[in-house]
């Protein structure tokens, strides 16, 4: 099916560096739609030149920008969110056709996206510092809020929109310029969210793109890691990659922001509302086919609702109608690429020889395409597995049974990551217990859809460190700078 967009010009297959669209190094990378493979289009496959000469327009682009009065820089966001709304419809369906979301989802994800990109546009008009009492006569002691400097932004495949969105946002609220990488996945949103921020009124130099494959990123962002004017790193991705980032990031002492791998676990107690703990259930692990860094990986049930909540949870989730995103019915969508699937397949499996029982799905669905695979409910997992100890990132459910608080609260901890965490209970001593001892930055409590604009989003432990979203998502591109002034009296 064609791709039909109210304005076709927002299918952009440049980079765009320094207010220009230039065409790349030659070489180019072709953007398929999941569902099919079919090719959508091609962008530039940049490298080492492209990183450089992107760097180079928003460093010198700094100085002139971090200098715009708040007021203005917040009017440009605010103007940039006004017209992510106005073409929701047209970023809705790209993002649909490069991620494979379904249609509802990727227009849902544009308001999402924007709703970030609005907060920020508030927020730089917030950036205060402080008058501090200084302890002898004479003299004023100020803290004042500083952008830290030119950010580079290395966003992933699962929401193209609201990604780029929450790191260039408050990057350009706090005055800093921004070179960005999206995944190789998904680019084309990006590259039409850019176009929309210049036409907003981002200066030229000050945010900047450059689309690059699997092969040829590490050569784009060594580039980056390698050179002192960048300032700080935010990185959405793999822990992997994110500590080596953390490690080439040590020679220029970058800030970092890391939003790195979870593995969730979504706690049912006895005395949690079963109907509810399945409602919230669905919505936290079918967001986007199980493809979010949030949605829960493990999930542990008490055996007094074990049964119950098994039962209710796979008659939905076989309810669930996949499909590509051109239907207009479909609620799950292809998975990203051949590895993903890959990936999911192998979690079922090694579940299943190892002793897991497959309620719904556990199969690969070829009458749709290579990419589908069946929303999965197992019961009888346990920690050996690997669906217990690496993220799926599918659409698939593996239920634990636990008898005890102290044994479930061990077993959800039981993992180098710390990203999010759900539980359902309605008893109040314990949910304050439960959210206390959970080792995680985000806890859903009685709910499944956790994320919100003003809200910090980030991990502890191996999931990383840095938040965005609230207040914290715009001190994390901000350093503070103490004046001292003297010789008053
Ligand atoms: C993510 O998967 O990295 C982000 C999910 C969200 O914003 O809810």
């Amino acid at each position: 099916m064609p791709l039909t967009l109210t304005r076709p010009d927002l299918l952009r297959n440049a980079n765009f560096i320094d207010g220009q669209w230039t065409p790349g190094p030659g070489a180019l990378l072709t953007v398929t739609d999941p569902a099919t493979g079919a090719t959508i289009t091609q962008v530039p496959d940049s490298g080492a030149a492209e990183a450089r000469a992107a760097l180079d327009a928003a460093h010198a682009a700094f100085p002139t920008w971090k200098k715009v009065p708040a007021k203005q820089r917040a009017h440009i966001i605010k103007r940039w969110n006004d017209l992510v709304l106005a073409h929701q419809d047209d970023l809705g369906k790209l993002i649909s056709r490069e991620q494979g979301k379904p249609l509802a989802e990727g227009k849902g994800e544009v308001a999402y996206a924007a709703s970030y990109i609005e907060w920020f546009g508030e927020e730089a008009t917030r950036m205060n510092g402080e008058l501090i009492p200084a302890p002898v006569p004479g003299r004023r002691m100020f803290a004042l809020k500083e952008p830290v400097g030119v950010v580079a932004a290395i966003t992933p495949w699962n929401f193209p929109a609201a990604m780029i969105a929450r790191k260039i946002a408050p990057a350009l609220a706090a005055g800093c310029t921004v070179v960005c990488k999206p995944a190789e996945d998904t680019p084309l949103t990006s590259l039409a969210l850019v176009l929309l921020a210049h036409e907003a009124g981002v200066p030229a130099g000050v945010l900047n793109i450059v689309t690059a494959s699997r092969e040829k990123t590490p050569e784009v962002v060594e580039v980056w890691l390698d050179d002192a004017r960048v300032r700080k790193i935010t990185f959405t991705g793999s822990t992997p990659v994110g500590k080596h980032l953390a490690r080439r990031s040590a020679d220029t002492l970058k800030k970092l922001s890391l939003e790195l791998g979870g593995n969730a676990p979504f706690i049912v107690f006895e005395d949690a509302d079963v109907d509810a703990a399945v409602d919230g259930f669905m919505a936290a692990k079918f967001r986007n086919g199980g493809q979010t860094c949030v949605c829960p990986n493990r999930v542990f049930v008490h055996d007094r609702v074990h049964d119950e909540f098994a039962s209710k949870l796979s008659a939905r989730v076989a309810a669930l109608k996949v499909g590509p995103a051109s239907d207009l019915a479909s609620q799950i969508g292809p998975m990203i690429n051949d590895r993903a699937v890959e990936k999911i397949a192998r979690h079922v499996q090694d579940a299943v020889a190892r002793g897991a029982k497959v309620l719904t799905g556990g199969q690969r669905l070829p009458g749709l395409g290579p990419t589908y695979y069946a929303p999965t409910v197992l019961v009888g997992a346990d920690a050996s597995m690997a669906c217990s100890c690496e993220e799926t990132f599918g659409p698939v459910a593996p239920l634990t049974r636990f008898a005890t608080e102290a044994e479930v609260i061990a077993a959800a901890n039981d993992t180098p990551f710390g990203l999010a965490a759900y539980f359902y209970s309605n008893d109040v001593r314990r949910i304050w217990r439960v959210a206390d001892a959970l080792e995680t930055g985000i806890v859903g409590i009685n709910e499944g859809v956790i994320a919100a604009e003003a809200a910090p989003f980030g991990g502890v432990k191996e999931s990383g460190y840095g938040r965005e979203g609230s207040t914290h998502g715009l001190d994390d591109y901000l350093h503070t700078k103490y004046l001292c002034q003297g010789q008053l009296d």
